[in-house]
């Protein structure tokens, strides 16, 4: 799957934004990329969709930067119903916000053939797009996702959902958005942590499937973290292009859209082992979590040595983590303890859990069956061996 093979229908239309189809049938949507398009959100949507009104759902931080031009632009066409402005943060994607949300959205008197509008990141998409798939048993949303996160990865594939005690995105269902229009100068204002963060979903395509676009990375990872525009679409663009191709082909996980979840189920255990708070950020996990997935698939002789070494010094050199004693109180963490966690995930069965391992950078495979007990004596070797690594990256 190299750089210029994908076979997702990108185009570049006058306006000077990319154009990624996802191909689903009759659910079929644009992913448009590109800069300055927030301002353009309004007439896209008007001529794309044509919906009557528009809701925007939308959290503080992000509005304060970023609801302006989006609802003024609405006004002016006459569609505008008016937004709700949540509280940022994983706790918002609750029972909690979901009911109240609903019944703002009624009281906005949003019809069937209206139209909610998430601007956000991957908790305001999550959230916005399970109360749309709800309301009156289903209404169109677009997501203008705000955070590169959401941008490369969670505004793609029709996954909607809120967290529940039990455990994240619990609760949940698949609504396809109608459209999806990334502005990638919203970048500008989101913290370098949270971009760092969702840089590591971005490297991820690479070492799933398309090396010639990690090459690449390797070579323009700094101009993304710059917010260079011509990189960020580049990057932002292929990544979607490899999700859509994925999940076009397998739009509810049946088989291959599991790929991208590679380095996820380490990730998923060490968020849960650090509470889902600000000690690790999801795609800050996420980069631990492909660093392990490499380091075990070397030890396992499916994939040439020192791959893992190249893959950590890469996300190292963007600022991201790649061991476990780097990470606050990593040092204390326990290899029973991680991979009982690795047991809450929805891929693990009898003690066997199914990994997502690799035969190189681009080549990740699904490793149906693998023994608990193998990958609990991998983290101990893991952790043993960092007892006395170099202290934790700087913050900032
Ligand atoms: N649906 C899916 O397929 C999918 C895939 C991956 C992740 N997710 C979900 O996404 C969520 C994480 O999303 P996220 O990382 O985008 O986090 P987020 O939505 O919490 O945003 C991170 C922070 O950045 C702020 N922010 C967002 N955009 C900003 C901007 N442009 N300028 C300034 N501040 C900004 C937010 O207010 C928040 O404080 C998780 O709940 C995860 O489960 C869903
Ligand atoms: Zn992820």
């Amino acid at each position: 799957m190299g750089w210029s093979t994908a076979s997702a229908d990108t185009t570049l239309p006058d306006d000077g934004a990319h154009t990624v189809r996802v191909a689903l049938g009759a659910r079929a949507y644009d992913v448009l990329i590109g800069p300055g398009l927030l301002g353009k959100a309004p007439s896209l949507i008007d001529c794309r969709i044509g919906a009557r009104r528009c809701a925007v759902v939308t959290d503080k931080n992000v509005a304060a930067w970023h609801l302006g031009p989006l609802e003024a632009g609405l006004k002016a066409l006459g569609r505008y119903a008016g937004a709700v402005v949540l509280e940022p943060g994983e706790a918002t994607k609750s029972f909690r916000e979901l009911g109240p949300l609903c019944e703002r959205l009624l009281e906005m008197s949003l019809e069937r053939g209206d139209l909610v509008v998430a601007l956000g990141g991957g908790v305001i998409g999550d959230l916005a797009g399970f109360a749309a798939s709800i309301l009156r048993r289903g209404v169109r949303y677009v997501h203008i996702p705000t955070t590169l996160l959401a941008q490369v990865d969670s505004s793609v594939g029709g996954k909607t959902g809120i967290n529940t005690p039990q455990g994240k995105n619990l609760i949940g269902t698949f609504h396809q958005p109608s459209l999806v229009v990334t502005d990638t100068a919203v970048l500008t204002t989101l913290p370098a942590r949270e971009l760092r963060s969702g840089y590591a979903e971005v490297a991820k395509y690479g070492l799933i499937g398309d090396a010639a676009f990690f090459d690449w990375l390797d070579r323009n990872r700094h101009l993304i973290l710059d917010h260079d525009a011509v990189a960020l679409a580049r990057a932002i663009e292929r990544s979607v292009q490899m999700k859509a191709e994925i999940v076009a082909r397998d739009e509810t996980e049946a088989g291959e859209r599991a790929l991208l979840n590679f380095g996820h189920t380490f990730a998923h255990a060490l968020e849960a082992w650090t509470g889902y708070s600000e000690r690790l950020l999801h795609g800050e996990a996420v980069a631990l979590g492909v660093c392990l997935a490499l380091r075990l698939s070397e030890e396992l002789q499916l994939c040439p040595a020192a791959t893992a070494d190249r893959v950590s010094a890469h996300l190292e050199a963007v600022g991201l983590s790649t061991r476990l004693s780097q990470i606050p109180g990593g040092d204390k963490a326990d290899a029973i303890e991680l991979v009982r966690l690795m047991g809450q995930d929805k891929k693990v069965r009898d003690g066997r859990l199914t990994l997502i391992l690799a035969r190189g950078i681009g080549q990740a495979f699904a490793m149906p069956e693998v023994d608990a007990a193998l990958v609990r004596e991998f983290l101990a070797r893991e952790l043993k061996r960092e007892l006395h690594l170099q202290p934790r990256l700087p913050d900032g």
